[in-house]
């Protein structure tokens, strides 16, 4: 058997990162349904549109690396998901609904930030520019999309604080 190589890791790691972008996709609605600040459901319908732009990039690259598009089961991002499922679950109708949302939503971020960064510099030593290019542009949609998030948190933390104050 051939000894496994950087472009095997590579090629692997995009098939989870697939398989995770397409659970997400199916996710989003869920979570914009159930969130209830009007803020945090349309960050959650925004980053649903984006997901699906980052769905095809990662489309574009398996092309370029002349590979199948075939996603590999993602035990992490399966379990994130499942969380942010029993948070909507157990916190139905309570104040706490959203910030549970958040910071599940936060973890899917920081998980796919983790991933895009591994690859994009995995792809920058494979001499991919155009993948490093694609990788790059979602790589910056999650990052700010976490940094929306983290302005959300924020806000509410602080209605909060101002109603226990009043
Ligand atoms: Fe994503």
């Amino acid at each position: 058997m051939a000894e496994k190589t950087l472009n095997d890791l590579f090629y692997e790691t995009l098939r989870d990162i697939y398989y995770a972008e397409r659970k997400i996709l199916k996710s989003l609605p869920k979570m914009a349904r159930a969130a209830q600040s009007e803020k945090l459901k349309n960050a959650f319908q925004k980053h649903r549109d984006e997901t699906e732009g980052q769905v095809e990039r990662l489309q574009q690259v398996f092309e370029i690396i002349g590979k199948n598009a075939r996603a590999k089961t993602c035990p992490a991002i399966d379990g994130i998901v499942e969380e942010a499922e029993e948070i909507m679950e157990d916190f139905k109708g309570t104040p706490a609904l959203d910030a549970g949302l958040l910071a599940a939503a936060q973890a899917v971020e920081h998980y796919e930030i983790s991933r895009y960064g591994t690859l994009a510099t995995w792809a920058r030593e494979l001499g991919l520019k155009d993948v490093v290019k694609l990788l790059e542009q979602t790589l910056a949609e999650e990052s700010k999309t976490d940094e929306t998030l983290t302005k959300i948190a924020e806000t509410a933390v602080n209605q909060a604080a101002q109603k226990k104050a009043a």
